[in-house]
């Protein structure tokens, strides 16, 4: 068989036609590439990195299909401080998000882009986020000069010819994204196995719909799926649309007579998201047929049906996940998605060939190479504290490899939600679950989330800050607006989800965690499932609806009532504190906060 010609466009699409000329004019690539998506294009770009070094292929053996990248050690996060939501005015940005105004950030990125694809491959690279020609996805055409992106977003998100169909219908709307590694070659330049920039822009244009990174290579900042459309600019489009773009995984809950209730849950990043959404009940409740399934493990699109019920679609297809901590023991529906077909970035190499990061077993092996490309063994890490993988090391593995995967979850009209929960990582003060007393008292609790932060961003790591809804650095409009949405989407919808907060992360005087998390997070979600459906008691407090001890299912735990408590405890001079804490987001968010969230504070003052 003759293979393709990659340089053939795969559009008829003129409006499509033109830009990628007008782009390649622009950036000047060596070749234009139009992605296909098939299985022999994603081989032959891998086998491309390797011979490039970018790639290291795994023992065929241990882990089929898989391999390993290191990125440039500058390169290993979203890099929060170089994100900007360029509306034509500063106000729509509001003050949580980086702001240029819109005309010089355009001249800016014009001049940063002239040429910056010399001697790369320009990859037209579609995609549907959401399945394929459900009413509920949204269409894009990344232009990027990255491979690694290429091969990453094919496991990400659809791509390839099903999506050219798609925007040949010329039905729906396309956002466009522009992606450049910012390291043009020169002639006779021999490439790095990492190309990236110490100058980094990963810009929106929300009125335009128009996505521009530049200078990056790693996750968010260059799959443009992910964090740039299906949460900035699709915060946009739901505000305009009347649906929600969140940062929450799906899962349902299958209860012993085999009934389904779908539970969406906001936790910013590296909070447990993925590890909540592939949750394996404690024996002792799976016995009683409770069971868990994934929908989703990073972003949730909620609409309201016809019927006036949110229903939801994860719009991704992998997942990329934080891959230390990730073991047999606290994952198993995460190990096996990643057993095969799996692109690790930042881990460690061992000398079979497989990989290893802080946490996937209890015993180091001997030796490896860390992710920087150096030697390392556990004698090492002791005396020099170098980690085997970066702490924001991650995986790409295909979601239908997960054990898990819910049988709707490509369904096109989305999985009927019943409860959002509300989570961070807090080490004091926030009880492990509470349920807020209505919608517009849910919403208060999403609006004052605070977690401590992590390494998925650069920044401080350890530090409390506000991430309301955990979207602070993913919300592409003003925040005050986005609470105001929330409050209004109770409008269309004829019976509104029950929201609760949970915190598995809360510590004890030696700072040790007081809740065992991971499988025993079951016990809680029943009872939150259980309080949807009307089947559950609870004690008001002045937080909201609290589980007592015995209104949690134990069985098979021996986990204590004074420990519970202590989990469970509202300290009254600590919620003063907290509510301050409110009250200086708040502050910030002033001309556009919707008086709901001002109420609802001043009553959670008179109760505490
Ligand atoms: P992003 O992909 O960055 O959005 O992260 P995520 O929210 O999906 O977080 P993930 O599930 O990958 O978990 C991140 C870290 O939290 C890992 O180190 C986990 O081991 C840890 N973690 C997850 N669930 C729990 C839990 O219930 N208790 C404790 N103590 N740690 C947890
Ligand atoms: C997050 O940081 O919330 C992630 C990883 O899910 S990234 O795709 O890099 O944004
Ligand atoms: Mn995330």
């Amino acid at each position: 068989m003759k293979a393709r010609n990659p340089a053939r466009p795969l559009t008829k699409n003129p409006n499509l036609l033109k830009w990628v000329a007008k782009m390649a004019e622009l950036t000047k690539p060596a070749a234009i590439h139009w992605v296909d998506g098939s299985q022999e294009e994603y081989d032959a770009l891998c086998e491309q990195m390797v011979d490039a070094g970018t790639f290291t292929r795994l023992n065929e053996k241990l882990w089929p299909g898989c391999y390993l990248a290191r990125s440039n050690p500058d390169d290993v996060a979203r890099v929060e401080d170089r994100t900007f939501i360029c509306s034509l005015s500063k106000n729509n940005a509001g003050p949580t998000n980086n702001w240029v105004d819109p005309f010089q950030m355009r001249k800016k990125l014009k001049a940063l882009f002239k040429g910056c694809m010399a001697g790369r491959t320009m990859y037209v690279l579609p995609f549907s986020m959401g399945p394929v020609g459900s009413p509920l996805s949204q269409l894009g055409v990344e232009l990027t000069d990255s491979p690694y992106v290429v091969v990453n977003m094919r496991i990400m998100a659809r791509i390839g010819l099903p999506v050219f169909k798609e925007i040949d219908k010329n039905e729906k709307r396309v956002v466009p994204c522009m992606h450049s590694v910012g390291a043009p070659l020169a002639k006779g330049q021999s490439d790095v196995p990492w190309p990236c920039n110490s100058e980094k822009y990963i810009v929106h244009f929300p009125e335009s719909r128009e996505i521009w990174s530049y200078g990056s290579g790693y996750g968010g900042n260059a799959l443009l799926g992910k964090k740039c459309f299906a949460l900035r600019i699709a915060s946009n489009m739901a505000r305009d649309e009347g649906w929600m773009a969140e940062h929450m995984l799906i899962l349902g809950v299958e209860d012993p007579k085999g009934e389904k209730t779908y539970v969406a849950a906001a936790f910013p990043s590296a909070c447990g998201k993925t590890n909540f959404a592939m949750l394996i009940p404690p024996p002792s409740l799976q016995e009683k047929g409770w069971k868990i399934w994934t929908v989703g493990d990073d972003i949730a699109w909620i609409k309201p049906d016809a019927n006036g019920r949110l229903h939801a679609i994860n719009p991704e297809a992998g997942f990329f996940g934080v891959a230390p901590g990730t073991s047999v023991k606290t994952n198993p529906n995460a190990m096996a998605a990643l057993s095969k077909n799996t692109i690790f970035t930042n881990v460690g190499l061992t000398p079979d060939g497989g990989v290893w990061w802080e946490g996937m077993t209890d015993t180091p092996p001997a030796k490896l190479i860390d992710w920087r490309g150096k030697k390392w063994t556990p004698a090492i890490a002791k005396e020099t504290g170098a980690k085997a993988a970066h702490p924001n090391s991650r995986f790409t593995a295909p979601a239908r490899q997960c054990p898990t995967i819910d049988p709707a979850w490509e369904a096109s009209e989305g999985v009927p939600i019943s409860a959002i929960i509300f989570g961070g990582r807090r080490a004091s003060t926030v009880p492990l679950v509470y349920q807020a007393f209505n919608w517009s008292a849910g919403v208060y609790v999403g609006a004052t989330m605070g977690s401590e932060m992590t390494a998925a961003a650069a920044g401080t790591i350890g530090k409390v800050r506000r991430d309301p809804f955990a979207m602070l650095p993913f919300c592409g409009y003003h925040m005050g607006d986005y609470f105001r949405h929330w409050i209004s989407m109770q409008r269309s919808l004829s019976e509104t989800p029950r929201i609760f907060s949970v915190n598995w992360f809360r510590k004890d005087a030696d700072g040790k965690f007081l809740w065992p998390g991971f499988s025993e997070n079951m016990r809680i979600l029943k009872w939150i499932v259980d309080r949807a459906r009307g089947r559950a008691l609870a004690k008001e407090t002045p937080i909201g609806w609290q589980p007592r001890y015995d209104e949690i299912d134990w069985t098979g735990s021996d986990f204590t009532r004074e420990r519970f408590t202590e989990l469970q405890r509202v300290d009254r001079a600590a919620w003063r504190t907290e509510v301050i804490g409110h009250e200086e987001l708040f502050i910030d968010l002033h001309a556009h906060l919707p008086k709901e969230m001002i109420y609802e504070r001043e009553l959670l003052i008179c109760r505490l």
